[in-house]
């Protein structure tokens, strides 16, 4: 039978850590110090991406090339999507050209699961909407773990724009599954109980609107882009960076260990300050984006793998 890579949410510890750990096997082949694997010799993948995007579209395509595959990549601009063509025919016209899998990104929450459903060959949530964004939750968790080692009982952070983050979620459902704790931190309007995400609120999951309160006690934080597009800029203020910015101030406040993650694109000056962006030792955003190449292609090398498609 085949099988998807749809969310984070319902995978088991040991399902979690084995990618982990094929991630960070794949890693001196993501740096370019050992060369590339063959296991996708004479295949082709399809890259659906119905949304923006610069890292996860191009770390899938060089994914697939670090595994000796072949890659084309689908967006809204000159594809029959701009005649109506929908999500799920544009999927069985890709899969009718025979190639071994589709990773797909769509406004759409749940439309990779739809898609799974209708086609034959794996398919990847590549993020759909506000719902997850599975790659960038396995990137985070390699990242966290290079730097902090066994995340259990660590102290994550992830600030800003819960509400409308695919990031977020995948992020939350993977610490928890490996049981380290996590604080939502953010306005009310981004940040609440109610929110379908934080609906788990338990030991390892707790919620503050201040920031500056728990700082000192994080061992990572992962900062969230304003979604704008999601229509986030009409529930915060034009104080955000003076409340949740990681400014220069803030940063100095963070334990000496402690590293510093954003999924990217970053609005600088907003969620995080130039200097720290680029000066502050526990920066480890280019790093998460090495790791996002690793990941993919641990996630293609666990779908693939078996297949004769
Ligand atoms: N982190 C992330 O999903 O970035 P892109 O939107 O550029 O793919």
């Amino acid at each position: 039978m085949k099988r998807d890579f749809l969310k984070i949410e319902g995978l088991s510890q040991n399902e979690l850590l084995s990618l982990l750990d094929a991630a960070e096997a794949n890693l001196p082949i993501a740096e370019q110090k050992q060369p590339r694997k063959s296991l996708l010799d004479g295949r082709v993948v399809a890259n659906l991406f119905f949304e923006d995007s610069t890292r996860t579209r191009c770390s899938f395509e060089t994914a697939v090339h670090r595994l000796g595959g072949q890659v084309f990549t689908l967006t809204s601009a000159g594809s029959s999507t701009s005649k109506g063509e929908g999500l799920i025919d544009t999927a069985l016209n890709v899969e009718a050209m025979g190639v071994g899998a589709i990773v797909i990104r769509t406004i759409i929450s749940g439309g990779p699961a739809m898609v799974a459903k209708r086609v034959r060959i794996p398919v990847i949530n590549a993020g759909d909407g506000r719902h997850e964004h599975p790659t960038q939750g396995l990137l985070d968790l390699v990242t966290l773990r290079e730097s902090l080692g066994n995340l259990a009982g660590k102290r994550i952070g992830i600030v800003g724009d819960i509400a409308n983050s695919r990031v977020a979620h995948s992020a939350l459902q993977g610490l928890t599954i490996l049981g380290a704790h996590v604080i939502l931190i953010g306005p009310p309007t981004l940040v609440n109980s109610n929110q379908s995400k934080v609906t788990k609120l338990n030991d390892h999951v707790s919620i503050t609107h201040d920031l500056d309160s728990i700082i000192e006690q994080l061992d990572a934080i992962m900062l969230l882009r304003i979604q704008t597009e999601r229509g986030a800029n009409t529930g915060i203020s034009d104080d955000y960076r003076t409340i949740y910015g990681l400014t220069q101030e803030r940063a100095k406040r963070l334990q000496p260990h402690a590293i510093v993650l954003h999924p990217g694109p970053m609005n600088r000056g907003i969620e995080i300050d130039d200097t720290v962006a680029d000066e502050h030792g526990g920066i480890r955003i280019l790093r998460q984006v090495t790791h996002g190449v690793a990941a993919r292609m641990a996630v293609l090398e666990n779908l693939l793998g078996s297949s004769k498609v």
